[in-house]
Order: C-alpha cells, then sequence, then structure tokens
C-alpha cells in the first residue's frame, strides 16, 4: 500500500473538471487531501479521504481562532498533519509544540502525519541527521502515525531531493524508527513532488508514498496516483 497526500495549503479546494474523482483512494493508494479548514466538510461529502493541515494541541476555551484534535476528529477527519516546515517556520512552531500536537491528536484518534525535515544550511553544514533525529527524540509516538520527510529545501522550490538522498535518508529513519520498535510507521516524501518524478520517487526503496503540496491542486495531480 502506497499514500498520496495532497495538501492543498492556502487554496481553494481544485475546480479542475478532476476533483473529486482524482482524489479517491483504491487498493494500491491510500489518498488523502489535506483542504484548508473550511472545506473539510465539503471534501468529506464529496466522498474523500480527509485530514486537518494543523491542529492545537489546547483543550477547549479562550483559545481564538484555534481548532483542536477532538473538534478536527468531530469534523470527520481521520488524519492531521504536525510539523509541517511552514508552521515550524511561520508560526515558530518547536519540536516541542509538534510533540504536544502528536500526543493529542493520538489522543483524539487521530493518525498524526509528522513532517520532518532539514533546511539548507543544516544540510550543507552536514548536520541532516543530527536535526532530523532532535525532531523524532521530541516526540512520543507509536505505529499509529506517519512519517514524512521534508527537506525544506526543496518544499516549494521545484529543486526534488535526489534519488540518493531520499534512499539515504529513509534509511537513516528507518533505523531510529527500529530502535523506538516503530517499524510499521509508513515513511513519506515530500518536496517538490510532480507528475515527471513522482514514478521515480515513490519506486525507492524505503519510500511509501508522497506528501504532494503544488502539484495536488493540478489535473496531472492523477499520474501522481498513478505511479503507485
Ligand atoms: P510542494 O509542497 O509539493 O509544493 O513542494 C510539499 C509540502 O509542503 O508538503
Amino acid at each position: 500500500m502506497k499514500y498520496i497526500f495532497a495538501n492543498f495549503k492556502l487554496n481553494p479546494i481544485p475546480t479542475h473538471t478532476l476533483y473529486p474523482s482524482i482524489y479517491k483512494s483504491s487498493e494500491a493508494v491510500t489518498v488523502v487531501v489535506f483542504p484548508p479548514a473550511v472545506f473539510i466538510h465539503k471534501c468529506i461529502a464529496d466522498g474523500l479521504a480527509v485530514g486537518a493541515q494543523c491542529g492545537s494541541s489546547n483543550t477547549f476555551g479562550a483559545f481564538t481562532g484555534e481548532v483542536n484534535m477532538p473538534l478536527i476528529k468531530d469534523s470527520g477527519c481521520t488524519y492531521v498533519l504536525c510539523g509541517h516546515s511552514e508552521r515550524r517556520t511561520l508560526h515558530h512552531e518547536t519540536n516541542e509544540d509538534v510533540a504536544l500536537q502528536v500526543t493529542a491528536a493520538v489522543q483524539a484518534g487521530l493518525t498524526p502525519v509528522i513532517c520532518i525535515g532539514e533546511t539548507l544550511a543544516e544540510r550543507e553544514s552536514g548536520t541532516t541527521e543530527s536535526v532530523l533525529q532532535t525532531q523524532l527524540n521530541a516526540l512520543e509516538f507509536n505505529n499509529d502515525c506517519i512519517i514524512a520527510y521534508e527537506p525544506v529545501w526543496a518544499i516549494g522550490t521545484g529543486v526534488t531531493a535526489t534519488t540518493e538522498q531520499i534512499h539515504a535518508v529513509h534509511a537513516f529513519l528507518r533505523q531510529i524508527l527500529a530502535t523506538k520498535n516503530c517499524n510499521a510507521v509508513p515513511l513519506l516524501y515530500g518536496g517538490s513532488v510532480n507528475a515527471n518524478n513522482a514514478k521515480e520517487i515513490v519506486a525507492i526503496d524505503g519510500v511509501d508514498g508522497a506528501l504532494v503540496g503544488g502539484a495536488s491542486l493540478k489535473e496531472d495531480f492523477a499520474q501522481i496516483v498513478a505511479a503507485c
């Protein structure tokens, strides 16, 4: 089973003629859409598997503007992204914040999709592995989660990590997961995945699927799903 996740980010749900048909799961691939929160109900009504792009770890109360994990679950979502690099950068979410979100998501019965990845400066200074290890070690999780390796320098840039880079990082992450008895956790790659490179990426040993941003809005998202 492969996983292709469509992160619509801050965009309306696609208006092309292939919505919603190309976003439906099959026996070979689990497709999940992550729309802006206000479109969650529409995507569910359209028969899609849906996740939230983020969720608060706070309990109910005076947190204007926030939506927490129990509400996300009640809305019909099954997944929630935790620690996407845009949340870490733009909203200053720390590893500790992400850890609280992951715990709250699991408690609410959601599957957290935990996003980790190094910046370009970190890769160039040779600290990729220690950064990823720190990001993972901050979290408590079990086999009921999904991890997406998304190098920050590959997100939305059109620069995809090479096959060798993805393979090496996924092998490293597998080693860490083994020490945590989490061998069943699916490991996705994210960062400028598109219709042209998806087949090669999802075929890399150790890659269980892809988290797709920009290309998930286009009709040729169908080719990414078909690549599995
Ligand atoms: P991208 O985004 O496919 O546009 O690089 C991936 C992501 O942010 O999850």
